[in-house]
């Protein structure tokens, strides 16, 4: 008598936690077919206009997927404008841009599927267009995110920074579940866009970072005078900067990484036993960097999201 209630206690609570994992909303890639089928056209050619006019703005859309993630997860709120912006953080005030050309994708997005698509969502589909309209890989966006409503400046401050080596970054990376493997294919990011002179000046001048090429180190010492404005920009991979490819990794073989966090992931001595031999590896072979950048860049999609609405969701 006792043992089969206990069985059936037992029973309830075991059908109770399989539903709980069975409504367990995922990210899924085919999220918005019906709600709106020509999401991904419409991001596309959004994101080709945008880079038409400008072929930073890849990198600088890139970028925003990044800075985004690394804060409360995806979950958009880098694009709010409250009191304590993301926008105004240590590593986005001045920096960060591309906000007008997600607005556009939004409200192009809007005009077919009003009040559906998430901007978390449009922000990643957007990062991934980015790369492979740069040249680099594809792959498909998992999607479901909902945007927060809560910014969060402090912990947008504590991106990483330039200014660190691989023991710090790599603890900001498992801090939101990736590993130094991520690390190091994410960086590869650095193959486009720009950085400004204040960023890694302080490479170039007292004693010169022994890890910079000569050549590289005269070029920027001209380039970035000492005291001279900290806003000039220059390219972070300068064999081919508006084509995504693995050159950045051929840059740290030859030391021509551009901020200090890159050329660590070659020349640091932590990188030996960690970073080295997979920047070795992606340097020689642009198909294994292609394939594991798209997969770190389906983790990084992966931090935190906010999905479903179903309230057994926050029980767990
Ligand atoms: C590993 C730690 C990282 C550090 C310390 C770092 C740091 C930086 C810095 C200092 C700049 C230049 C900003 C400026 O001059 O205003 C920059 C630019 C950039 N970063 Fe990173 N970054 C990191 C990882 C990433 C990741 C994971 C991505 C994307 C997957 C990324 C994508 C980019 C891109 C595309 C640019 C150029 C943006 C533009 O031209 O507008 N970075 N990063
Ligand atoms: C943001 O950058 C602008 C331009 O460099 C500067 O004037 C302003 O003080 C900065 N704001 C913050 C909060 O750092
Ligand atoms: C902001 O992020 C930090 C982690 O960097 C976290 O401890 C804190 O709870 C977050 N605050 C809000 C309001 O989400
Ligand atoms: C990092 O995580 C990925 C995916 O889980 C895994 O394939 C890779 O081996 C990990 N790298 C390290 C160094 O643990
Ligand atoms: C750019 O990289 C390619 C391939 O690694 C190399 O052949 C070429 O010499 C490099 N060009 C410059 C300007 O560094």
């Amino acid at each position: 008598m006792h043992r089969s209630r206990n069985m059936k206690g037992l029973i309830r609570l075991m059908i109770f936690f399989m539903l709980c994992l069975a409504v367990r909303p995922q990210l899924t890639t085919d999220f918005y077919s019906k709600s709106c089928p020509n999401l991904l056209q419409i991001v596309r050619k959004e994101v080709l206009k945008a880079v038409k006019a400008e072929t930073r703005m890849a990198a600088s859309l890139l970028r925003l997927h990044f800075h985004d993630c690394f804060v409360n997860g995806c979950d958009a709120s880098i694009l709010l404008d409250v009191s304590d912006t993301e926008k105004l953080s240590l590593a986005n005030n001045n920096s960060a841009r591309g906000y007008e050309v997600i607005d556009s994708i939004k409200a192009a997005v809007e005009t077919q599927c009003s009040g559906v698509v998430s901007c978390a969502d449009i922000l990643t589909i957007a990062a991934r267009d980015s790369v492979l309209l740069s040249g680099g890989p594809t792959w498909k966006v998992p999607l479901g995110r909902r945007d927060g409503f809560v910014a969060n400046l402090s912990a947008s401050n504590n991106l990483p920074s330039p200014f660190e080596g691989i023991n710090e970054i790599s603890k900001k990376f498992s801090d939101v579940g990736l590993n130094i493997s991520d690390v190091v294919a994410l960086s590869g990011a650095h193959t486009i866009g720009l950085a400004k002179c204040s960023l890694f000046s302080n490479r170039l001048f007292g004693t010169p970072d022994p890890t910079m090429d000569a050549e590289m180190l005269a070029d920027l010492q001209n380039f970035c005078p000492q005291n001279g404005d900290g806003n000039k920009m220059t390219v972070l991979d300068r064999n081919s900067s508006d084509l995504f490819d693995n050159h950045y990794f051929n840059n740290l073989v030859n030391n021509k990484g551009l901020l200090h966090s890159d050329q660590v992931l070659y020349s640091s001595s932590e990188a030996q036993s960690t970073t080295k031999s997979i920047v070795e590896s992606y340097s020689n072979n642009p198909r294994i960097f292609f394939s594991d950048f798209a997969n770190s860049m389906i983790r990084m999609g992966n931090i935190n999201p906010l999905t479903g609405t179903n309230v057994l969701y926050y029980i767990r």
